[in-house]
């Protein structure tokens, strides 16, 4: 199943690469900043269509298409996390695909197709980038990190967020980036090239996935009160297990 959802990022890859910097239709969808592109909807057409040759009788949770069946196995799928970007031909994206067994991911493979990176994990197997094991940072301060983080598309009306969480900890280290791609924020943080990630507002779609990554990369997830991350959380602290405990402790007022 895992070389299934290499295979199926990989090919949903083409799609996208066809699109990209190309004249595209979009639409908005809960706010008019949350947008979706005909290469969102091909590229989950596509996988979802894999799916269901492959594993017909497997359900499916798909970000454009909703939830497509019922089975103690769900394959979550991303079609391109990282819209806003993909929309104004700003490189950084990707595309998930995650299986759950019983509300619990087993493995995820995360493609970014313009840099031809391949994110994969499967339990208790390890992380890797194109079939080298990755591992978190070891930056255990704030004050030694770059973290990343994102802001939720009713940034403007829901008061949760992120600007006072962001405000307090930007003077605390050395950078905070915001990609635009929450499934590209947890790959970092699994091979180090950022030393923690947290946000608000996700869907499970964006980040279950990079949570399984992320722990077998050796990280620490967890969600933003520390209380033990779920499927149906939707808030997220990812980082090694010292960094996690700062960030735990500064996002909370400790
Ligand atoms: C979004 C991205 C972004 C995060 C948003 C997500 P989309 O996903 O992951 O980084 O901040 O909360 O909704 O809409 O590009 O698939
Ligand atoms: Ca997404
Ligand atoms: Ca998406």
């Amino acid at each position: 199943m895992l070389a299934f959802a290499k295979n199926t990022v990989i090919e949903a890859g083409e799609v996208l690469k066809k699109y990209f910097n190309t004249p595209l239709a979009i639409k908005t969808k809960s706010t008019e900043r949350d947008l979706v592109t005909q290469a969102d909807i091909e590229s989950e057409k596509y996988i979802i269509s894999a799916i269901q040759r492959h594993y017909p009788d497997h359900a499916i949770l798909a970000e454009e298409h909703g939830r497509i069946g019922d089975s103690e196995y769900l394959w979550l799928i991303d079609p391109i996390d990282g819209t806003t970007n993909f929309a104004h031909s700003h490189p950084m994206f990707c595309i998930v695909i995650a299986l759950a067994h019983n509300d619990k991911i087993i493995l995820t493979a995360i493609y970014d197709p313009l840099r031809n990176e391949l994110f994969s994990v499967e339990k208790g197997k390890g992380a890797f980038l194109n079939d080298q094991v990755i591992k978190v940072s070891s930056s255990s301060t704030l004050s030694s990190s770059v973290l990343v983080t994102g802001f939720p598309y009713d940034r403007a009306t829901n008061p949760k967020n992120n600007m006072k969480e962001f405000c307090k900890i930007m003077p605390l280290v050395q950078g905070i980036r915001r990609s635009g791609s929450a499934a590209l924020d947890m790959c970092y943080v699994a091979c180090g090239r950022l030393d923690g990630y947290w946000e608000y507002h996700l869907n499970p779609w964006d980040f279950a996935g990079g949570v399984l990554l992320v722990r077998e990369a050796g990280g620490v997830v967890s969600n933003i009160d520390g209380s033990e991350w779920a499927m149906a959380s939707n808030n997220v602290i990812a980082a090694n297990k010292e960094l996690h405990q700062e960030m735990f402790r500064a996002l909370n007022d400790l």
